[in-house]
Parts: C-alpha cells; sequence; structure tokens
C-alpha cells in the first residue's frame, strides 16, 4: 500500500517517529540542533502529503505553494505564529498543534524565572563563581520578596492559570487581564481582571501568557513598561515580540522596573550582540519554556498523532483551523 510522505524537521523525541514510520514514508532532518535550511525545506515539502515543524520553521504562501500535496503542518508546540493560518487553510490544509500538555512545564519555567529574577539567582551565581565573595553581607544582593506581594497575569488561558495557581504557595494577591473575563478563574483563584494598564501599575510581577496576534505583538511597550512599578518584575515565556525588546532594554538599564525573566526573543536565537546579554538585571533562558523530558516527548507523540490522523481521513485531535477539515470524518 502506498505511504504518504512525511517530513519531520528535527529528530523527535519518545515513540513519534516510530509512530509515524509505521504508515508513512518519513523523512528527518537529521541535525537536532540547527534547523533545516529555507532550501532544504522547500525542496523537501514537494513530495509532502504531511510536514512537522516547530516553531523555528517559517509556514508561510511561499513554502505552501511549494508542497501542492501537502494536507497537514503538524507543529510540535502549542504556539503557532510561525505558520500562516490563514494562507493554510485556503489551501485546504489542516495545521495542528500541541495544547494542554505542555501547561504545567511552562508555569514551572515561568515560575523560575519569576524567583530567580526577585532574587538575583543567576547574579548570584555569575558572584559566586567569579571569586568576589569576601564575607556573609548585611546588603550582599539584596532583592524583593515574593510571598504576599501582587501577581498580575497577562494571558489568563491554560498557562496563565496553571502560573496564577501556584501563586496561592505564595499567599499571593492575583490580577489578570484577558479579552474575556473568566468567573471560574476569578472564583477558583480570588483573581481579580483589571484592564492592562491598571494591572500593570498595580502588579509587583507581570507574567505573559498571550499568544503572539497582530492584536498582541509590542503590547508591553515603552508607555506600559512606564507604568510598572520601579521594583517590578516582567517574566516573558509567551512570545518574543509580545515586548518591544528595545524599550525593555531601556527599562531594565534606566530602572523603571526592578527586573525581568525572559525565556523567548524577538530574534531567536539572542543575536550575541544583544544589549540584554550586558546587563545584570535579566535572567534569560533560551526557549525552553516545555524543555522536560516527558512533556517534550508527549508534544512529540501528539504532533505524531495529530500528523497521522489527518493522512488517514480522520479528524486530528487538536486542529487550529477547523474550517479546513472539510469531509474529515470525527
Ligand atoms: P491559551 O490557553 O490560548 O491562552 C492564551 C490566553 O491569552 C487566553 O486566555 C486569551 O484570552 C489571552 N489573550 C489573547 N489575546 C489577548 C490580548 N490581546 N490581551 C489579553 N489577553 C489575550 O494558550 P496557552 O496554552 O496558555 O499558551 C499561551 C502562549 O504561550 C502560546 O501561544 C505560546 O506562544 C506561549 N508558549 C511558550 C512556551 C515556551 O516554551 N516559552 C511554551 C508554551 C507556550 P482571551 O481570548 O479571552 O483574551
Ligand atoms: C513553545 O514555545 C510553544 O508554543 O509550545
Amino acid at each position: 500500500m502506498r505511504q504518504p510522505a512525511v517530513y519531520v524537521c528535527r529528530p523527535l523525541p519518545g515513540r513519534a517517529l516510530d509512530l509515524l514510520r509505521e504508515r508513512c514514508a518519513v523523512h528527518v532532518w537529521p541535525d537536532p540542533e540547527i534547523p533545516p535550511p529555507r532550501e532544504v525545506l522547500l525542496e523537501a515539502v514537494r513530495e509532502a502529503e504531511g510536514l512537522v515543524t516547530l516553531v523555528t520553521e517559517r509556514v508561510d504562501e511561499t513554502l505552501l505553494a511549494a508542497a501542492p500535496r501537502l494536507r497537514v503542518v503538524s507543529n510540535v508546540a502549542v504556539g503557532y505564529d510561525n505558520v500562516d493560518v490563514a494562507a493554510a487553510t485556503r489551501r485546504g490544509v489542516v495545521v495542528t498543534n500541541t495544547p494542554d500538555v505542555l501547561t504545567e512545564t511552562t508555569a514551572d519555567l515561568a515560575w523560575a524565572l519569576l524567583l530567580a529574577a526577585a532574587r538575583r539567582v543567576a547574579e548570584a551565581d555569575r558572584f559566586t563563581r567569579a571569586g568576589r565573595w569576601k564575607a556573609w553581607g548585611l546588603e550582599l544582593l539584596l532583592g524583593q520578596d515574593v510571598y504576599g506581594r501582587t501577581l498580575g497575569v497577562v494571558g489568563m488561558g491554560r498557562i496563565g492559570r496553571a502560573v496564577a495557581r501556584r501563586a496561592g504557595g505564595f499567599r499571593m494577591r492575583v490580577l489578570y487581564t484577558s479579552r474575556t473575563r473568566c468567573e471560574e478563574v476569578e472564583r477558583e483563584l480570588g483573581a481579580e481582571w483589571r484592564a492592562l494598564d491598571d494591572l500593570l501599575a498595580e502588579a509587583d510581577f507581570v507574567t505573559l501568557h498571550t499568544p503572539l496576534t497582530q492584536e498582541t505583538r509590542h503590547l508591553i511597550g515603552r508607555e506600559r513598561l512606564r507604568r510598572m512599578k520601579p521594583t517590578a518584575v516582567l517574566v516573558n515565556t509567551a512570545r518574543g515580540a509580545v515586548v518591544d525588546e528595545q524599550a525593555l532594554v531601556e527599562a531594565l538599564r534606566e530602572r523603571w522596573i526592578w527586573a525581568a525573566g525572559l525565556d523567548v526573543f524577538e530574534q531567536e536565537p539572542l543575536p550575541p550582540d544583544s544589549p540584554l546579554l550586558s546587563l545584570d538585571n535579566v535572567v534569560l533562558a533560551p526557549h525552553i519554556g516545555s524543555a522536560s523530558f516527558t512533556t517534550r516527548a508527549r508534544m512529540a507523540e501528539m504532533a505524531a498523532e495529530n500528523c497521522l490522523a489527518v493522512l488517514s481521513g480522520r479528524r486530528p485531535p487538536n486542529p487550529v483551523n477547523p474550517e479546513a477539515l472539510g469531509g474529515l470524518l470525527p
């Protein structure tokens, strides 16, 4: 029986590749660290019916036009701002993602960055390794308290809620903003809705959890950073472009805010001349929000399941453009 061709943009952890290979002719880009160059990808998709992508792959009109047989783009991520979903839908290509399974792991990382930025953990590590620790000091590396303070969640979706839930352990007051109010969250977590500008002025810790869309690009810019407290910490595990990074550098340098913890950047990987690299009051991570052994394996398996479902004429578990499903069976 003819097997559909699937191109996979990176080696996948767990059982994902075995699942795909049972039913498809699978080609895998072999380098686990460097994505396939654009020209390689454009050539590779010519015969592909399925494409398994990471956040590093730009799936746009040009790529879709080069892939006339393509039926499914299965993104190994919950965010899909790397995919032109409208263009895929126009061509009847189903786009899928990997929600839920990475929620708790990403929330953990947001908290790791929040605590590290508030208590200067990365800076303290650099200080200790450099042999600069002379004696216990009353004013050595002082930071911000977390317990009992106010957390502001921007984007109270799956990950925003998981981050807010953890705030209970720190007896924090929780404020949130989303376009739609969520009474269940208000009841369950005692969270209070605020307009974004009010949340920024009131919160001691602001954590971002919106998708990157036209509406959220540079949601946190110069004016909004100016509204935050000089003692506030900004955490971004959403997407780099939700924050105007140039304005953030200024805010950190001029101390409009106390510190930031960042997992995502406007340009990834972070360029070696990025001014963020020379600032002590920012904790940096290389987009590792969902990077636990279990979660990454599960994400890859979900992506394989989504891809296989579409290629065998079934509705995939996680479509982001259900309007492209056409006659696929439930
Ligand atoms: P989700 O459940 O869809 O939550 C997103 C939330 O953002 C929704 O509650 C939505 O509520 C809100 N929102 C959307 N537009 C908004 C706006 N303009 N202003 C305020 N709130 C807005 O998604 P999720 O699973 O939590 O994931 C969120 C994002 O995290 C992903 O899209 C991805 O970019 C990022 N992420 C990053 C990592 C990482 O490795 N760092 C890992 C996983 C996810 P309303 O529609 O009511 O506004
Ligand atoms: C990672 O960034 C994701 O969106 O899953």
